[in-house]
């Protein structure tokens, strides 16, 4: 096998609680997440040529390679950087170093997830081109291994390797599937994600938790309760899960974020969050929800430029 089209979803925090703050300056977090049924396509070809290095050109990493020029990425989407700060391409470095395989190969990546959006896009390419990777080796890592090296490559990576719902704690990193008491209850939500033209920076969203503290953050063990009283209660839908202490930050910068989620609770009774640091939310659908008349208010609030797209969750 030489080439692959890997898919490569969003994610949804359907709850965030964001406990405290380490001493590297990362976050600690409870999240339970789910990736969902709409996302980016990403195609690996792996480069067939034996790589020799040009007369004159600096050589990186030893052997006589230059690393640098024998992974590239194209995209269809300007705006997305696709020099060796792309996830992808980090990604690609990290499975040769930690592996020794020493092919080229190229990516293409079909953008439909927005950037600054909480929907964890570039760290889902980032976690596919290492599966993609992978396969395409024959399987070098395990699958803890490869989950290590998500976890190193971003806090939002490991994830998914996963597809269903799971458990995120530490920074994101440890990840474990959530108990099927719950995941029963979340598999296969539609779900209506949208998000305003502007977006987000998740180091900004942080920052600003960090300068609110303590009283920004969830206690780890209260948020544990919580997470373990939704799934001990058989009888707690979805929405009694929804929780994003960091809508906090976002919607006070933002108020049309919560402006919005207010008028669509109001007008068509759907509980509606925001994901992760934003400024993507999504609303929980049910059977009846009025689809076309909820894009419409939402198209109303935050103009014709707002994404708006239907999906189900993993
Ligand atoms: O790991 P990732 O590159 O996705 O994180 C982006 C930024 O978000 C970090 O540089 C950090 O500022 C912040 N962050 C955090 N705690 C986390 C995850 C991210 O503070 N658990």
């Amino acid at each position: 096998m030489s080439a692959l089209e890997i898919f490569s979803p969003a994610k949804l925090n359907l709850f965030l609680a964001v406990t405290g703050r380490r001493a590297d300056g990362f976050h600690e977090l409870v999240s339970v997440v789910a990736p969902v049924m709409w996302g980016d396509t990403l195609t690996v070809v792996v480069r067939v040529e034996n790589r020799r290095p040009r007369a004159g050109r600096r050589e990186v990493g030893g052997k006589g390679r230059s690393p640098r020029e024998e992974f590239s990425l194209e995209c269809d989407d300007p705006a997305v950087p696709r020099d060796g700060t792309n996830l992808v391409l980090r990604a690609a470095e990290l499975f040769r170093a930690a592996t020794g395989w020493d092919r080229g190969a190229r990516f293409v990546l079909t953008k439909r997830i927005p950037m600054g959006a909480g929907l964890g896009g570039g760290s889902s390419n980032g976690a596919m081109a290492l599966r993609a990777l992978n396969r395409l080796a024959g399987e070098l890592l395990a699958p803890a291994a490869l989950a290590d090296l998500a976890g190193r490559l971003g806090s939002d990576c490991a994830l998914f390797l996963h597809s269903g719902p799971v458990v995120m704690r530490g920074r994101g990193e440890r990840v474990e599937p959530l108990p099927e008491s719950g995941a029963a209850r979340l598999r296969g939500r539609r779900v209506l994600i949208f998000k305003p033209s502007f977006g987000v920076a998740t180091p900004w969203a942080y920052g600003r938790l960090a300068e609110s503290a303590p009283g920004s953050y969830l206690p780890a063990p209260e948020a544990e309760a919580r997470l373990v009283a939704w799934l001990a209660d058989g009888d707690a839908v979805a929405e009694k899960l929804l929780f994003n202490n960091m809508e906090s930050v976002a919607f006070a910068k933002f108020i049309a974020l919560p402006a919005l989620l207010e008028r669509l609770h109001e007008r068509f009774g759907v509980t509606a969050r925001m994901s992760g640091s934003g400024s993507a939310c999504f609303a929980l659908l049910n059977a009846d929800s009025p689809v076309a008349e909820i894009t419409a208010a939402i198209r109303e609030a935050w103009g014709a430029s707002a994404l708006v797209v239907g999906a189900q969750l993993q």
